[in-house]
């Protein structure tokens, strides 16, 4: 720039240096090469492939271009039943009656394989379902192969998890898993599940199927008996199937609240036990004496990782009063630096929304915090034309009472509220269905303890946001649901213990 121009806009103080699109970074998209996607799939049981019996398959889509990635079985309720068939024949005859250290060395070699293949179920979990490839591939891929590491390890140590008792498999699991972590929760429940000597029927959500579908290729190739791990695909009517088979002993379920109360009811009675992992609305609570700059990057990380598609997303930010308009300021700043858009692209921060369904329900709490009376704040960035898309959204002036700081969204979309005391945002940030996840950013180690006390929820975070670790278990109080997964607390849901 000449430098008389220079000064002219330095005058008229409009050098916008910060956001220049000059500064942005070059395309560096992962090769879609590096994997391998069938054109149709069938159904894993038994060890086997087998056709469905309903005959019917579905799409599975890539949500970022909307256009289809393969086609996958819709289970039936005799396809479902011939996957417990094979579930219970491989309980009573094989799986039950292995020597537990034999049945580590099976769980071990799935975990090496799924970091051997690290590359291609990253690409894939990421065309399947929108997350950027920077989480599939240093989150979601090695997450789940720790998983089987952890979980491994435990098989023939169960008499130190459970001292002086002895515990015996519950039976045939079944397992229903939701889209936002598709690779990452079939690890969660197939790892637990088969280490303690149980067998499972598995059905991944159906817009995402495909990574658990490529666990299902692992599973035959590293010569698990057949039949102990059946993973068989549809949507919700597959899932029904699942949870009111009468041979199934464990219903373990992520997903939805609604589904999960649905669940509840159905198994009543029945005497199957049940795990259910449910929505959120955590609260992230920023005291005046915080990190400031940390706390901002957290909240960052904590609503807009994964386009907010996770359950303990810290979708409510409490700010104190005094440190609130820096907090805005640097939020609003930080959301137009992030990158949306292609989820292959090593840069993206945002990728695509998973279904077309979730980003209208996503739209309707726009709607609906506009209508309330808050004041809502996008990123400028342009989004691509094809699929579906959400600039990362926070919202200022929002009440207590309004919808979008007490029902779910699941989208990149933050509520920001503002407390005085201690005693007023812990009353705040219990004021809530829900009860999965809660952060704390302040200076003083006190002040977590005092609060980490009195919060109802699951796993509370202090000056950090969504961290996970197999060892360390995770779960909800209230309407998030009951039950742990992960660490010693995840093996007890899949044992009995009989004396
Ligand atoms: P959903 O609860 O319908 O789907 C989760 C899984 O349950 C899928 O595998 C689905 O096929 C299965 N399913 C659906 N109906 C079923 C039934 N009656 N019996 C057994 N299984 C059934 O969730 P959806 O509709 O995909 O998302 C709706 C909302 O749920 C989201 O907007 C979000 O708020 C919440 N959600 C929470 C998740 C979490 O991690 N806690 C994950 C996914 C969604
Ligand atoms: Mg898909």
């Amino acid at each position: 720039m000449p430098i008389a121009k220079k000064k002219t806009a330095a005058k008229n103080n409009t050098i916008k240096l910060k956001f220049d699109t000059s500064w942005s970074y070059a395309p560096a998209p992962e090769s879609k090469s590096a994997a391998t996607i069938k054109p149709q799939y069938d159904l894993f049981i038994n060890g086997e492939w087998q056709k469905p019996l309903s005959k019917k398959y579905f799409d599975t889509i890539n949500p970022a271009k909307e256009e289809k990635l393969s086609e996958v079985a819709e289970s039936g309720p005799a396809d479902v039943d011939k996957a417990v068939n094979a579930a219970r024949h491989a309980y009573e005859k094989v799986w039950r009656k292995m020597p537990a250290k034999e049945r580590a060395k099976y769980v071990f070699r799935i975990a090496r394989m799924v970091q051997e293949r690290a590359r291609e179920l990253a690409i894939i979990e990421s065309l399947d379902g929108g997350k950027p490839i920077r989480e599939s591939r240093d989150f979601d891929v090695p997450t789940a192969a720790n998983h089987f590491f952890y979980y491994a390890g435990w098989a023939d140590k169960l008499e130190y998890a459970f001292p002086n008792r002895v515990t015996e498999p519950l039976g045939v699991a079944g397992q229903i898993i939701p889209w936002n972590f598709p690779l990452l929760m079939a690890a969660w429940k197939i790892a637990p599940a088969i280490a303690t000597g149980n067998t499972v029927v598995l059905k991944p959500a159906e817009t995402t199927s495909l990574t658990a579908l490529k666990l299902a290729e692992i599973i035959e190739e590293s010569g698990l008996p057949p039949g102990v791990v059946n993973i068989i695909t549809g949507a919700g009517e597959t899932g029904a199937a699942i949870v009111n088979h009468p041979d199934i002993n464990k219903i373990a379920f992520t997903g939805s609240t609604d589904v999960g109360k649905i669940i509840q009811k159905a198994i009543a009675g029945t005497g199957k036990k049940v795990t259910l992992e449910l929505g959120g609305k955590a609260a992230n609570i920023i005291f005046e004496d915080a990190p400031i700059d940390q706390a901002v990057e957290g909240v960052i990380n904590g609503i807009y990782f994964n386009q907010g598609h996770v359950c303990c997303a810290g979708s409510r930010l409490y700010v104190q009063e005094s440190v609130a308009k820096e907090v805005i300021r640097k939020l609003k700043d930080r959301i137009e630096s992030l990158i949306v858009g292609d989820p292959l692209d090593k840069n993206t921060d945002i990728g695509a929304i998973n279904s077309k369904q979730q980003l209208a329900t996503i739209h309707k709490y726009l709607d609906i915090g506009k209508k309330e009376g808050a004041e809502m704040y996008q990123s400028s960035c342009a989004l691509p034309g094809k699929g579906f898309w959400c600039r990362p959204t926070l919202f200022t002036n929002v009440a207590q009472s309004n919808r979008i700081a007490q029902e779910e969204i699941f989208g990149p979309v933050l509520a920001i509220l503002t407390f005085r005391t201690d005693d007023e945002v812990i009353e705040k940030a219990n004021n809530s269905p829900y009860g999965l996840s809660a952060g704390v950013w302040t200076d003083k180690g006190s002040k977590i303890f005092n609060m980490t006390k009195r919060m109802r929820a699951g796993v509370i975070w202090a000056n950090t946001f969504n961290k996970f670790d197999p060892s360390s278990p995770f779960g909800g109080y209230k309407e998030s649901g009951f039950g742990r997964e992960g660490g010693l607390h995840g093996l007890s849901a899949y044992v009995n213990l009989i004396n």
